[in-house]
């Protein structure tokens, strides 16, 4: 548009400012609510199909009128795909607008599964030990690698990631799949900080010297290049 005078220059930065729908880097709402508003802001392709890697119970799509295909590694959970999300076998390449992935975020919590069912509702059932560095970010690498074969060119992978604290250490998660995104040819666009209303307890801690994490992380990638439209 060709600007000739003020007049024309207010109505188009009014324009503009009606056209554009801020996104908040730090959200308060729901996860069914971010995701919403995540699948309207970042899209450069059509979002849909959506695959949720990690679905357990669909919590995070609770209120949602989405339509996803489910994958889990556990059964009990009757997803429509029963797949280990590091082989996905049998799903095609190039199907998804949309990969979502939730992976645990701790590890087994021993006594906790008689208080409160922690590691079944939180899928915190992957081994998390010496072996594996006290961290759970060795799921990442396969993943990644099968979420870009499955996703379209320039489709979506929204990650929601929450560091830990394990054998008295922070361990951060978020950093590991950021840098393990974009070794696996994804372009990290972005980084949402998701508020929960409570922290997640464990009956196990006596003593704390970690401030007790009441947020994760969102973590938006493409897959391809750019970062943005039009670039
Ligand atoms: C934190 S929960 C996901 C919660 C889910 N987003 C919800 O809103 O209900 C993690 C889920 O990942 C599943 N999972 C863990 N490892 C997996 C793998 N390798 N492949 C597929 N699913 C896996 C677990 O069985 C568990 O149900």
């Amino acid at each position: 548009m060709t600007l000739t005078n003020g007049h024309s220059t207010l109505q188009a930065d009014s324009e503009t400012a009606t056209a554009y729908q801020p996104l908040s880097s730090i959200w308060e709402g729901s996860d069914s609510g971010l995701l919403d508003a995540m699948l309207k802001f970042y899209p450069t392709i059509d979002p849909d199909p959506i695959l949720d890697a990690t679905y357990n119970t669909g919590r995070i799509w609770r209120g949602s009128s989405r339509v996803v295909v489910s994958m889990d590694i556990d059964p009990q959970y009757e997803p429509m795909i029963v797949a280990d999300n590091r082989t996905m076998v049998g799903v095609p390449d190039n199907e998804f607008g949309t990969v979502v992935y939730d992976p645990p975020h701790v590890g087994p919590q021993g006594r906790d599964k008689s208080v409160k069912r922690f590691d079944v509702d939180f899928g915190a059932t992957m081994e998390c030990g010496k072996e594996h560095g006290w961290t759970l970010s060795y799921l990442y690498p396969p993943f990644l690698e099968q979420a870009k074969r499955v996703l379209k060119p320039d489709g979506l992978l929204l990650a929601k990631i929450t560091d830990m604290v394990n054998s008295h250490r922070s361990r951060w998660a978020h950093c590991d799949f950021m840098r393990m995104a974009e070794d696996a040819g994804f372009t990290v666009c972005d980084l949402i900080i998701k508020v929960r209303t409570g922290p997640m307890r464990s009956t196990k801690w006596k003593t704390a010297h970690h401030a007790r994490k009441r947020h994760c992380f969102w973590i938006i990638c493409r897959n391809g290049t750019s970062c943005e439209r039009g670039h």
